[in-house]
């Protein structure tokens, strides 16, 4: 596999990027918060998107944004099944939290995960605590990485 790249998403990223969060638009999700090419195009605008690429194909994208108490919350990642296990979703994680210190002065990376997705062995994978809370949130679970700054 060739060297991956991370950078911001730009406007000319919004069809492909749209097609990677597609692959989370389950069901379950209600229309308000499909991962629509007009909600990224404001996501790129407001520079909260980053992408992965290998061999300049783009395979892979996550969005941010911050939360109270100097959080930055993950709220969507998705790699291209065909590149999944190959370390890529774990790249775009660490540049969240990179993103988080150097842009936002973040000391919180959060991620919430709904049972709709099994990403939560992810999150614990790349060494995250689990913060759950079902009371607050019965679908879904929470995690959490402190952040150095
Ligand atoms: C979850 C996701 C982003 C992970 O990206 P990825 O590039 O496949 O992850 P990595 O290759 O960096 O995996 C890191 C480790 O976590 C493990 N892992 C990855 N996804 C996993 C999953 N769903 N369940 C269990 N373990 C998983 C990998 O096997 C790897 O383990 P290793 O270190 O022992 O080899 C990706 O699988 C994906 O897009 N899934 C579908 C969409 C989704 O669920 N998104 C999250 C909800 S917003």
């Amino acid at each position: 596999m060739g060297l991956t790249i991370i950078r911001e998403a730009r406007l000319s990223d919004v069809d492909r990027v749209t097609e990677l969060f597609d692959l989370l638009n389950v069901d379950a999700i209600p229309w308000e918060y499909r991962l629509t090419p007009i909600y990224v195009r404001a996501l790129v605008e407001r520079r909260q998107c980053y992408i992965a690429q290998i061999g300049g194909n783009t395979v892979g994208a996550i969005h941010v944004r911050p939360v109270v108490f100097r959080g930055l919350e993950v709220e969507s990642i998705s790699v291209d099944p065909a590149f999944q296990g190959r370390g890529v979703g774990t790249l775009l994680m660490r540049h969240a939290a990179t993103v988080a210190v150097e842009t936002y002065g973040a000391n919180r990376l959060l991620v919430g995960s709904q049972d709709d997705y099994d990403a939560a062995e992810f999150y614990l994978r790349i060494g995250m605590e689990e913060i759950s809370d079902r009371a607050h949130n019965p679908n879904a679970r929470f995690f959490q990485q402190q952040l150095d700054t």
